[in-house]
């Protein structure tokens, strides 16, 4: 192992608006927590940072969403993530947030270092503002038609339909959707690092970490060689929840998330470790290293290395071991669509069987490229590795030395083999935690339990016990000392399991080490050992089949309406021709403007509204069938078209006198028919 004195090891601080999922896990906090356990298993010395990412736009949106503040959300967030961490063994130094105090304090005092030192550019650009809400909108905050596809709901910084990414002048007819109003231009004064001129500096950086995983050197090379290469990027930001910035006439405006966030690290080391914090950032025999999901990476290998080079006192990433995405059962993880597999659900579902995650989600880490978590895959993973080879291997051991041995440790002369078989799993193992292989590093791990249960079938100590007690004795013996090998080996990956291995063992953890992995004696000869437990158990088909369908009706349930396919099916049916009218017929048809007045749900009807509606000389009551579509209170002031000559019709003991026109959008969704210019009430429509 590399001859650092200290580690800093970061973990994306994640965004406080929603639960932490199992992508969250597999991407960053799994990695980085087996590569923290293994550095303190050598007895490193290291911090383990991590916290929430508690501004920036997504948790506004959040908050608005939900109908509370922003600090509600962050409270609410903080300590379900938080929990949910701690429960599956992520063995963070600290879990802080960027809303303390110590963060602003540090935040605002690096930021300040630098626009005294002239390190920013200030630029005045144009910015829409709503003037109703009386603020400048975040680009998720304006809403318009698509250029690119023609959906209406395109975001200011993306069309979630096509894909594209937009800038806010990009959309056609935009609207804020804070007051619906449309958004102005207006000029704003903000704070950019220029990166332009500092890319010779990055490059230098870059080119000097070749040794980086391919994705991540590969992406950050795109960057720098894009066209223009890089271009400068403000730090601030005019919005209202963030860090204030922290300088004259800057009032309205915060640090840009991405500037404060990473500075949430360094933050958290000093509320870790107020003496002493400054060694874990500024010391350059301290290695630093993040570990990030793959959407981070230029935030973390260009940006915050930038901003730290800047600031001059900082030492820099050593490593930014960047993950892929995971994926589920077929499709893109999306906490908005509802498909993901949530932390606090799973552990209310699959009680204590934290390590049976952990282990599945390192099996299919998605290190070198995305991969894909399916239920029927965890199953059999649990099945037939953990609890076929693994949990076996360590059953068997254990309940035939009692059985023969008055669970006591035999007797052995000693086995050459098994030692140079463990002292090499032991290097492999070692050798590709380093390299940031967890998977790799895991099937070496099973590859010793597979070893022990070979053993096991080739000696059958349970025969040999009748012929031959001292063979016997040597087996046990071995399996024995493979097992104590296991608990230290599967330590970084399955912490719940070591912990219960070294209970039956009898064997305190706390004076073993990682480089007592490889030892044949670890257990010595008489030493009394524990009561046998299983450590997995088999996982039937009925919560799997459970699992799968919860997914399915979560995504159901926040799907928009109806789907496309079955849409455009009930248009064909609907939309055929009709038999021809005269003209006379249709003149027959009285329809007008008018304009819903109020609107109730009619008792025991699903379907039916009671509207009032204005259609110009007089109000009509009016029951139409859209109760499924709209609530009664988002009609009131809605203009509509009118059948206003049909007869009357009693439905559910009311009388409807009058229709109204809808028309079925391409989602399936109801739209009201209605001329797009707003009309008096009581026009004729001919
Ligand atoms: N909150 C960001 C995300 O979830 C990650 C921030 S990492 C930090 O994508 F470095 F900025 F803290
Ligand atoms: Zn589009």
């Amino acid at each position: 192992m590399s001859n650092w004195k200290r580690y800093t090891i970061t973990a994306a601080l994640p965004y406080a608006n929603g639960p932490v999922h199992i992508g969250h896990l597999a991407g960053c906090y799994l990695p980085s927590d087996i590569y923290v356990r293994h550095l303190r298993a050598n007895k490193k010395d290291v911090v383990f940072i991590c916290g929430s990412d508690e501004h920036g736009v997504p948790i506004t949106v959040s908050a608005r969403r939900e109908g509370i503040t922003p600090q509600q959300v962050v409270d609410k967030y903080h300590k379900i993530m938080g929990d949910a961490f701690k429960e599956f063994g992520i063995s963070f130094s600290i879990y802080s947030r960027t809303s303390s105090e110590t963060h602003k304090q540090t935040a605002s005092a690096f930021f300040r270092k630098l626009y005294d030192e002239g390190k920013f550019t200030e630029q005045v650009t144009d910015q829409y503002y709503d003037e109703e809400a009386k603020q400048f909108l975040a680009d998720r905050y304006i809403v318009g038609t698509c250029p690119v596809c023609g959906n209406e709901n395109a975001y200011g910084d993306q069309c979630e339909n096509c894909g594209s990414s937009l800038s806010p002048t990009d959309l056609i007819n935009p609207h804020s959707t804070l007051s619906g109003s449309k958004p102005v231009l207006r000029k704003t004064k903000n704070w950019f690092l220029p990166l332009d001129k500092l890319q010779p500096k990055i490059e230098k950086y870059i080119d000097s970490h070749k040794d980086w995983k391919v994705n991540v050197y590969g992406q950050c090379k795109s960057w720098l060689d894009a066209g223009d290469g890089l271009q400068p990027r403000s730090m601030t930001r005019d919005l209202d929840w963030g860090v204030p910035v922290p300088i004259e006439g800057a009032t309205g405006k915060v640090l840009y998330v991405w500037f404060d966030a990473p500075i949430g690290y360094i933050s958290a080391t000093k509320e870790l470790l107020p003496d002493t914090w400054e060694t874990y950032w500024k010391d350059k025999d301290t290695r630093l290293i993040h570990f990030i999901g793959k959407d981070n990476i230029v935030f973390h290998c260009i940006i915050f290395p930038v901003m730290l080079m800047e600031h001059g006192e900082f030492i820099v990433a050593d490593n930014v071991p960047a993950n892929e995405f995971l994926n589920l059962e077929g499709r893109k993880l999306s906490t908005s669509k509802g498909w993901a597999v949530w932390l606090h659900e799973y552990l209310q579902d699959f009680k204590d069987k934290q390590d049976e995650l952990r282990y599945v989600l390192t099996s299919i880490a998605p290190e070198t490229k995305d991969s894909e978590f399916t239920w029927k895959d965890y199953q059999t993973r649990v099945n037939s590795e953990l609890v076929g080879i693994f949990g076996n291997l360590v059953n068997r051991v254990l309940v035939l030395t009692d059985k023969f041995f008055d669970n006591k440790v035999p007797q052995s002369s000693g086995n050459p083999d098994l030692s140079a078989f463990l002292a090499e799993q032991h290097k492999k193992v070692s050798d590709s935690l380093e390299n940031f292989r967890f998977r790799e590093a895991l099937t070496e791990v099973m590859n010793v339990a597979r070893y022990g249960n070979q053993l096991l079938s080739e000696k059958e100590p349970w025969k040999t016990i009748k012929t031959d007690k001292d063979l016997t004795a040597a087996i046990l013996y071995d399996g024995l000392q493979i097992i104590a090998n296991l608990a230290i080996l599967c330590e970084p990956f399955l912490p719940f399991t070591s912990k219960k291995i070294f209970d039956m063992i009898q064997i305190d953890a706390a004076t073993l080490s990682w480089t007592d992995a490889g030892r044949t004696d670890l257990l010595p000869m008489g030493h009394k050992l524990g009561k046998a437990a299983l450590l997995y158990q088999k996982i039937e088909d009925e919560p799997i089949q459970a699992q799968v369908e919860k997914l399915k009706a979560t995504a159901q349930a926040l799907a928009p309406p109806a789907p496309a396919e079955k849409t455009s099916k009930k248009m064909e049916e609907s939309t055929g021709p009709k038999a021809e009218i005269t003209f006379d017929d249709f003149a027959k048809i009285d329809l007008r403007v008018g304009t819903i007045l109020a609107a109730e749900k009619v008792e025991k009807a699903d379907k039916l509204l009671k509207l009032t509606v204005d259609i110009g000389y007089e109000a009509r009551t009016i029951v139409s069938g859209i109760a499924e579509h709209f609530r009664p209170e988002e009609l009131i002031g809605q203009q509509v078209s009118v059948v206003a000559n049909l007869a009357p019709r009693k439905l559910r003991g009311i009388e409807s006198k009058g229709m109204i026109l809808l028309a079925e959008d391409s989602t399936g969704k109801l739209i009201f028919a209605i001329p797009k210019i707003s009309t008096e009430n009581g026009s004729i429509i001919r």
